[in-house]
């Protein structure tokens, strides 16, 4: 089995294209893009340019901006392809908003609510992959400041239960050079980002932040930013 760690730490300062080729080539047919909509598009103009196949998935919560739902079909449009849209299990959602209402995250946390429309879609997801490539970055959050390159997923496992690989191809890089990067090669954009939204999620639990403020006071901003993960990436907040 490769040494993840070591390989981590090679690849550190590597370009993301060149990341993101040699994540392509590992997992085949078996790896994807996990899109939120927001500047995480980056990773599917990097994955064009590398000129090899490869699919792109997005969780579709039932809660995203009606410009996040335009924006990626805009996307579809402009790299000709189409999106895996995930899912949330019906029965478990009308459970949810039939017992606690549309907007139960406000009162008792947003665990749940996402535990419903995002962690299970994605387990479902990542279940028949062997690699799962992300936006995140180390400056997103104090959650992230540990992120590598690529690791052995600690919270989920992939096809077949095998472990599952997990490439962060932007994890170096800042905010600044992903918009620079997307400015520079002309990459279509979510329209929310002109409205002071940097961070984007669901619409009830994302909202625009003031100049100077943290991306993440944009996320679920009435609660701990320490505690600021949703399930997707929960690895972060325990040591792996
Ligand atoms: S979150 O955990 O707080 O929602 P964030 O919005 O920072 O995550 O996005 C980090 C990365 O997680 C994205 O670049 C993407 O790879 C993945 N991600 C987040 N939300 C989604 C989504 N709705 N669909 C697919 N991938 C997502
Ligand atoms: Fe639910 Fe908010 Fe999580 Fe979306 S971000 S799944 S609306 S709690």
């Amino acid at each position: 089995m490769t040494d993840y760690p070591a390989l981590a730490a090679s690849l550190s300062t590597t370009d993301p294209v060149a990341i993101i080729a040699r994540a392509l080539d590992e997992g085949g047919g078996d790896a994807a893009i996990s899109f939120s909509g927001a500047e995480d598009v980056l990773l599917i103009e990097y994955a064009s340019q590398t000129k090899r196949p490869f699919r792109v998935f997005s969780l579709d919560t039932g809660r995203l901006h009606a410009e996040t739902y335009r924006f990626f079909a805009a996307v579809e449009e402009h790299y000709r392809l189409r999106i895996e849209y995930c899912f949330p299990e019906a029965a478990a959602v009308e459970r949810l908003v039939r017992a606690k209402g549309l907007f139960s995250f406000y009162k008792d946390g947003h665990q749940e609510c996402c535990g419903i429309r995002k962690v299970e879609p994605l387990r479902r997801q990542l279940g028949a992959l062997a690699c799962w490539i992300t936006g995140q970055r180390r400056d997103q959050s104090p959650t992230r400041a540990n992120v590598p390159v690529v690791q052995v997923d600690s919270q989920f496992t992939g096809l077949q239960g095998r472990p599952l690989i997990k490439w962060n191809p932007l994890a170096n890089r800042s905010r600044d050079d992903v918009w620079l990067a997307i400015r520079a090669l002309g990459v279509p954009f979510n329209p929310l980002h002109e409205r002071g939204f940097v961070s984007l999620g669901c619409e009830p639990c994302t909202r625009a932040i003031l100049p100077s403020q943290h991306e993440r006071e944009g996320r679920w901003w009435w609660e701990e930013a320490t505690h600021k993960e949703c399930g997707l990436h929960q690895g972060n907040l325990s040591p792996h």
